[in-house]
């Protein structure tokens, strides 16, 4: 595929359903490219979303948009579990790939999404728009420099509604077509943030819930996660709260950090609490910066497409693409084993890479 430096990347999109409308906003809202196929499993939902975004070309599946030619990069934005063959087909055949998480079922899946992206030397960025926005960059900045002291403890709640009709989708519900329940699909969020703010996991202990949904896996689950330099966390992730919230609190020796919000945030969502007799200097240099942006896909989907466009890394929300996804693995793969899991026992444990298929512990009322 040739990308110069005078015209725009060209995107295609496979699949056209609830979250195609974010992808196809902000290649709208991106200088660097164009929005120029779609394509779906159903021939006429894609033709209206493409007749709604003004996207000149609609193909009838992914083999025969890949076969036509004139693409530079694919969104993949089907359900996961078709996720690690699309991304494969389109990085063999020379597009960069942008796709939705969770970005596979597997470990195993990544790392066959991971291989096919180096050997075809292009770039594959998986969607975690959470870690965007000016707030979540200044606050890494601040925990990296080691300026709010050392982080100690944390937690990370996806506290969420889904009613039983969310479960009923066809692909949701079901280890062979969503690979895991609300941990892998709804968590995952705050979970990648989390990790992203603190780096590299070093345990993980966790549980998996069923209290409530018609579903084949957990509708909640609980985790204690620890990080290089001694952090400890709690995680809970739940599809059956009704006043729903998302949110990180880290503790450092220094001040608490807090982001509360829903699916997005914005500066108002964070703040930053000092301990006490912090100087009032010392605590001025936190301020969040003055200009700010929120989070979501528009951020993640320009910064992508100008670093592809100027040749350069893709930026830091966009890359590290298996941590979090090792974290939820390690979830179901302790609450199978009923033991702790760390990096090694995680790398060792062939079942839970192909699968996160697990046992639930059922708390439902007969
Ligand atoms: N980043 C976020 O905040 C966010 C939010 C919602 C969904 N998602 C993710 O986006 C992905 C899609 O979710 P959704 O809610 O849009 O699902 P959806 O069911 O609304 O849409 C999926 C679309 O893919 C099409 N499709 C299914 N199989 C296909 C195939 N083999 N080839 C071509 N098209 C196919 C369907 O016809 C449908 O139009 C999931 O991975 C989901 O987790 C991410």
């Amino acid at each position: 595929m040739t990308e110069t430096a005078s015209a725009p990347l060209r995107a295609a999109l496979v699949g056209t359903g609830a979250i195609a409308d974010a992808h196809a906003a902000a290649l709208a809202a991106t200088p660097d490219a164009e929005l120029v196929a779609v394509t779906d499993r159903d021939p006429e939902h894609a033709r209206r979303f493409a007749d709604r975004w003004n996207i000149p070309r609609v193909d009838d599946s992914l083999a025969e948009l890949l076969e036509r030619g004139g693409i530079d990069l694919l969104h993949v934005l089907t359900p996961p579990g078709v996720h690690a063959e699309q991304a494969i087909a389109a990085l063999d055949a020379g597009l960069h790939v942008v796709c939705e998480k969770p970005a596979a079922l597997s470990l195993d899946e990544l790392d066959a999404m991971t291989d096919a992206a180096a050997r075809s030397d292009r770039r594959l960025a998986v969607v975690f728009q959470q870690r965007t926005g000016t707030a979540p960059a200044h606050v890494r900045d601040l925990l990296h420099s080691g300026a709010l002291g050392r982080p100690l403890v944390a937690m990370c709640n996806t506290l969420w509604y889904r009613d039983p009709a969310y479960f009923a989708v066809p692909w949701r519900g079901k280890w062979a077509t969503e690979g895991g329940g609300p941990t892998l699909g709804l968590g995952i969020h705050q979970i990648d943030l989390l990790a992203w703010l603190l780096g590299d996991w070093t345990s993980v202990q966790g549980q998996l819930w069923r209290l409530d949904r018609e579903t084949q896996m957990e509708d909640v689950s609980t985790a204690v996660v620890t990080f290089e330099g001694g952090v400890v966390a709690s995680v809970v992730t739940s599809a059956l709260s009704p006043r729903q919230t998302s949110s990180v609190r880290i503790d450092t020796e220094l001040a608490t950090i807090t982001v509360d919000h829903l699916y997005g945030h914005a500066h108002e969502h964070w703040r930053i609490t000092p301990a006490p007799d912090v100087a009032a200097e010392v605590q001025a240099a936190w301020e969040l910066p003055e200009v700010e942006e929120g989070s979501g896909h528009d951020p993640l989907v320009r910064d992508i497409y100008a670093a592809l466009r100027s040749g350069g890394p893709l930026p830091s929300t966009a890359t590290e693409i298996a941590r979090s996804f090792e974290i939820v693995t390690a979830i179901y793969s302790s609450a199978t084993s009923g033991q702790v899991v760390t990096p090694e026992t995680l790398r060792a444990d062939a079942a839970h890479r192909r699968s996160l298929e697990s046992p639930v512990v059922d708390l439902r009322r007969a």
